[in-house]
């Protein structure tokens, strides 16, 4: 099937907690996006307990993504559906479905891929709170992730075991199959007195001894990861104890930085407008949450330096497709590799694979396997 990706980036909202206020919030970065010109596709993939249709006013029974996990429809964009807004459609979460909050991995890859090629400038993926290994790999695979929390102390905790639980997933994603780094992480996990020592900076100590060839890998992590921080109910511009040190935290501990994209007010007439937050957002009493979205928004899109790949070369490839390609970046020419080496390019592969055919392409290098079948 025809898969290519059109969005310049794919936001998720997670944050551990439940109630902080994130599906409001994807909504209303939705429908400023969609304001600002842009087409935009909200994808509720808080499976079990969606109720971002809610939010728009959707209550009236409509397809969902279960319709896709089910194979009722082939195709993600099926589901698609308008709303009030101009540019702004959605994909509604189902209801509770028996084995559909846990979709298998092969499942999940296959509605990252259905997203990815979803026909939108921007998808915003809600996501719910916990952390579920399909939150974590959603959160993982979109193009940046962003934390909403609360200024409270079990918000923020929350927030703080979200933000490890991610990175764990990625790394253990990334080194799953590695016969020597794989075995570690995975000790670390089953331990929790060992699990408060993760830290990438541990991680790339153990991988000095044990394989100093994947170091590349563990910075194209530490680049790669950078959730982005949105703290609700405190007044823009407002400075929080607890935020700073769940930054510093995550900094100190994990060795990972978090980009404070800025904070929502507290606005407790939102109560009033729980069908309609896009009403809510053009209403006199929305316009302070407005304005804070509006800034968030700005913080948020230089930071993806995304671009919308050209023709139909793939975005997105499954692990057999990797498989083949690094065989055939075994095969390669060493003169291919004037900028790099086959080891990182083989790496590389596995993180961002896009830029690794890009750069192939650009020597002249190409595989059917690069490009879409029609
Ligand atoms: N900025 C705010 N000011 C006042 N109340 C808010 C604000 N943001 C959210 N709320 C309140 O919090 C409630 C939960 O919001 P929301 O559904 O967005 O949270 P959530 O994090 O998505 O929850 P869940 O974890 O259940 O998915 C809303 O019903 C609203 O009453
Ligand atoms: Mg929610």
């Amino acid at each position: 099937m025809k898969l290519k990706k059109q969005a310049k980036a794919i936001f998720s909202v997670a944050g551990g907690k439940g109630g902080v206020g994130k599906s409001i919030f994807a909504t209303a970065l939705g429908v400023n996006l969609a304001r600002g010109g842009h087409s935009v596709a909200l994808v509720d993939l808080d499976l079990g307990a969606a109720n971002l249709h809610t939010y728009l006013g959707i209550i009236k029974q409509t397809p969902t993504i279960a319709d896709f996990i089910l194979k009722k429809v082939s195709s993600l964009d099926e589901l698609l559906i308008e709303t009030s807004r101009d540019n702004l459609r959605i994909i509604s979460g189902a209801e509770f479905v028996p084995g559909m909050a846990n979709p298998a991995h092969w499942m999940k890859l296959k509605i990252v891929r259905h997203i990815t090629a979803l026909p939108a400038d921007y998808i915003i993926i809600d996501l719910g709170a916990g952390i579920h290994f399909n939150t974590l790999d959603f959160f993982g695979m979109s193009d940046r992730g962003i934390v909403v929390t609360a200024p409270e102390p079990g918000a923020v905790m929350n927030a703080y075991s979200f933000v490890k639980a991610a990175l764990f997933r990625k790394l253990q994603g990334v080194f799953k199959k590695h016969p020597d780094i794989g075995p570690i992480i995975e000790a670390k996990t089953k331990n929790p007195e060992e699990e408060k020592k993760f830290s990438l900076e541990w991680l790339t100590e153990k991988t000095k001894d044990l394989a100093p060839d994947m170091l590349p890998l563990i910075e194209e992590v530490e680049k790669d990861f950078s959730p982005a921080l949105v703290v609700n109910r405190i007044d823009v511009g407002g400075k929080h104890v607890l935020v700073d040190n769940l930054i510093a935290l995550c900094g100190k501990r994990l060795g990972i930085s978090m980009k404070h994209l800025g904070n929502l007010p507290d606005v407790p007439f939102i109560r009033d407008y729980l069908l309609d937050i896009p009403g809510f957002l053009t209403a006199f009493r929305g316009e302070r949450y407005l304005e804070a979205v509006r800034g968030i928004t700005d913080n948020l899109l230089p930071a993806e330096q995304l671009t919308v790949p050209a023709g139909n070369v793939k975005t997105s490839f499954d692990d057999d497709e990797l498989e083949e390609i690094t065989k055939f970046i075994e095969t390669l020419d060493e003169s291919i590799f004037s900028n790099t080496n086959r080891n990182t390019l083989k790496l590389r592969l596995y993180f961002k694979p896009s830029e690794v055919i890009d750069y192939l392409i650009s020597k002249g290098v190409t595989h059917k396997i690069f490009y879409i079948n029609d």
